[in-house]
């Protein structure tokens, strides 16, 4: 575990990092992009992390990579890159920074490793696990295995290595049906996520989907229920969910989408009102974008996504800490079930 007043002692001691409202005036470019959610107050106090780790970043040839999750000041101030699970497993595969510090949770830091093993990859606190990465273990898929001989197994990209490298191939949430539709099999066996298997599921009704009984507790919390009730104190608004939400909640919903689905949903449909049935960042992350868009309606906070901070990232790049590593033959396997989904993806797209 961090231990964080240590850790604070020696930032202070290495950076001037006291608020400062000069510095966040001058720094008026990154601002405006979350102005709508970040007060100045804030961004006086973000201000010097941010231009401390944008330097250092320069310093050692490192890129960013931030999931939609991630907090205002880190998505719109530091990231070089952002996207949903599927854009950051890509962008792993095309970066030219010996470095990659991932503002995301453990199992996206694994996943770049798995694809660039000479480079460094970083994770800024490696307590941002997931429940869905702890639901399962190798020997869970070797249970589904005997259970369904001969069904393919597909493992969400929210998964150890060492199940993934248990795996036949891996999904996100954006190209599973892609994956499942193209896999030549009757049975099919879909871990660790129930309910992104479920709806799956009901769009490819030709396939017989098992899956493994695990859930995101982000996701899980949404019931039918709540959507109807908010549908009915807040006509007119579009209510979107993420495919981890399940299935009785996504039959409420006007649309269903990964992160960058839920995205691309608003920015072509500048509704007037959206509720977000996903972690709370998303909205913030998109609303300076969509100002002609009010979003409204609660949301749930993923614990391990905010793990993340940018105190933790600036420490991280400051000591080159903790670097992910994955032993070459799980890796090896590994690496075959990411890049036959990011190749698959990649022919259907
Ligand atoms: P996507 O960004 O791929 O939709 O995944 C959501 C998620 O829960 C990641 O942990
Ligand atoms: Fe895991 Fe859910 Fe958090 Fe994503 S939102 S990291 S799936 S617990």
């Amino acid at each position: 575990m961090l231990d964080m007043p240590a850790l604070r002692e020696v930032l202070h001691e290495a950076y001037d990092l006291a608020p400062d409202p000069a510095l966040a005036a001058r720094m008026q470019s990154e601002y405006a992009r979350m102005s709508r959610v970040v007060s100045p107050a804030d961004w006086a106090i973000h201000a010097p992390y941010v231009a401390a780790i944008n330097a250092l970043k320069k310093d050692r040839n490192a890129t960013i990579l931030a999931h939609n999750y991630m907090t205002p000041e880190i998505f719109h101030g530091i990231a070089d890159v952002v996207g949903d699970s599927l854009q950051l497993a890509i962008e792993a595969t095309r970066t030219e920074a010996d470095v990659i510090v991932q503002c995301g949770v453990h199992f996206m830091a694994e996943t770049s490793k798995i694809l660039n093993p000479a480079k460094t990859v970083l994770m800024p606190d490696m307590a941002a696990g997931c429940s869905l990465a702890d639901s399962i273990t190798a020997a869970g898929v070797a249970e589904m295995r005997a259970r369904y001989p001969g069904a393919p197994v597909v493992s969400y990209v929210n998964t150890t290595a060492e199940v993934k490298a248990a795996s036949d191939i891996c999904c996100t949430s954006s190209n599973a049906v892609q994956i499942i539709r193209a896999l030549d099999a009757d049975t099919i066996i879909m871990t660790p996520d129930q309910y992104l298997a479920q709806n799956v599921a009901a769009l490819v009704p030709e396939k017989r989907i098992v899956w493994w009984e695990g859930s995101c507790i982000v996701h899980e919390q949404y019931t039918a229920q709540d959507i109807r009730d908010f549908r009915d104190w807040n006509p007119g608004t579009r209510i979107i969910a993420h495919p981890e939400c399940p299935p009785d909640v996504v039959a409420e919903a006007d649309f269903s989408g990964s992160t960058k689905g839920i995205l691309d949903y608003v920015s072509a449909e500048r509704p007037a009102r959206a509720m977000l049935v996903t972690e709370c960042s998303m909205a913030s992350n998109i609303s300076d974008a969509h100002p002609e868009v009010e979003f409204i309606g609660p949301c749930n906070m993923c614990p391990y996504m905010k793990k993340i901070t940018l105190e933790k990232v600036l420490w991280s790049l400051h000591t080159m800490t903790t670097q992910i590593e994955v032993a070459p033959d799980v890796a090896d396997r590994a690496r075959l079930a990411v890049q036959r989904m990011i190749d698959l993806s990649a022919q259907k797209a």
